[in-house]
């Protein structure tokens, strides 16, 4: 993607991973079309959820044991952590199933959170955690890291909660979201399939486009999804 003269550069920094698989690619470019149906659409989230979470986990923690194959007995390594799978609502929610066929251990915890854009402060609609934490590791899915207000809630309510280790993945950033988030939680590594230009501004007329959705992006992806697009 390249800038405009009037945003900032992406922040180019070692805890944010762009996949550059000829897959991801491919998949975010139809992903993109406005001409993508929702049945589409929701498949190309699944199938791109999968291969940035199978980055995402590729230093996953291990625990080797004895197993026995059909031919001898052998040493087998196994997942030692366990995992949680957190969506951000309502457009991470169509990431949960891929990354859960590829760890059916893992928790599925719903935490509904939204940072209000006046006071900054999260604001909390939903919250089933338990007292302490049941999982070692946490990946926090949204296809969408835009103004990353909704992901820091999200983040400083696992961390209260006591995770230790948390792990963004999302499909499409803005440099604005990265910078919101790389601030509020440094030690969060972010892993996307592409890093775009901008946010739209604050709308000055009745015909442009809302606040805060990321451009070129690929609109709403929670309506895309869920087949709720308005005209
Ligand atoms: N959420 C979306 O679904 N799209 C954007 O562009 C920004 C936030």
């Amino acid at each position: 993607m390249t800038d405009t003269a009037n945003h900032q550069p992406a922040p180019c920094q070692d805890h944010v991973l762009v996949s550059d698989h000829a897959l991801v690619k491919h998949k975010l470019a139809l992903l993109r079309d406005v001409g993508t149906s929702s049945f589409q659409f929701r498949a190309l989230v699944r199938e791109l959820a999968t291969l940035l979470a199978y980055e995402a986990t590729s230093d996953l923690c291990l625990v080797e044991r004895d197993i026995t194959t059909p031919l001898a007995r052998t040493r087998g390594r196994f997942l030692a952590e366990q995992i949680g799978l957190v969506p951000v609502l309502r457009a991470g929610l169509g990431m949960v199933e891929a990354v859960w066929e590829l760890i059916p251990d893992a928790q599925v915890w719903h935490i509904g959170v939204y940072r209000d854009e006046e006071t900054l402060e999260p604001i909390y609609y939903y919250n089933k955690l338990p007292e302490t934490p049941t999982v070692d590791i946490c990946l926090v899915l949204d296809p969408m890291l835009a103004t990353g207000g909704t992901a820091v809630a999200t983040i400083d309510t696992l961390k209260e909660w006591g995770v230790g280790r948390i792990r963004f993945i999302g499909i499409v950033a803005a440099p604005e979201g990265i910078r919101a988030l790389s601030e509020a939680h440094p030690d969060v590594d972010i892993y996307l399939a592409a890093i775009d230009d901008h946010l739209t501004p604050a709308p000055s007329g009745p015909d442009d486009l809302p606040e805060g959705y990321i451009v070129p992006g690929l609109g709403d992806a929670g309506d895309r999804q869920f087949g709720t697009k308005q005209d």
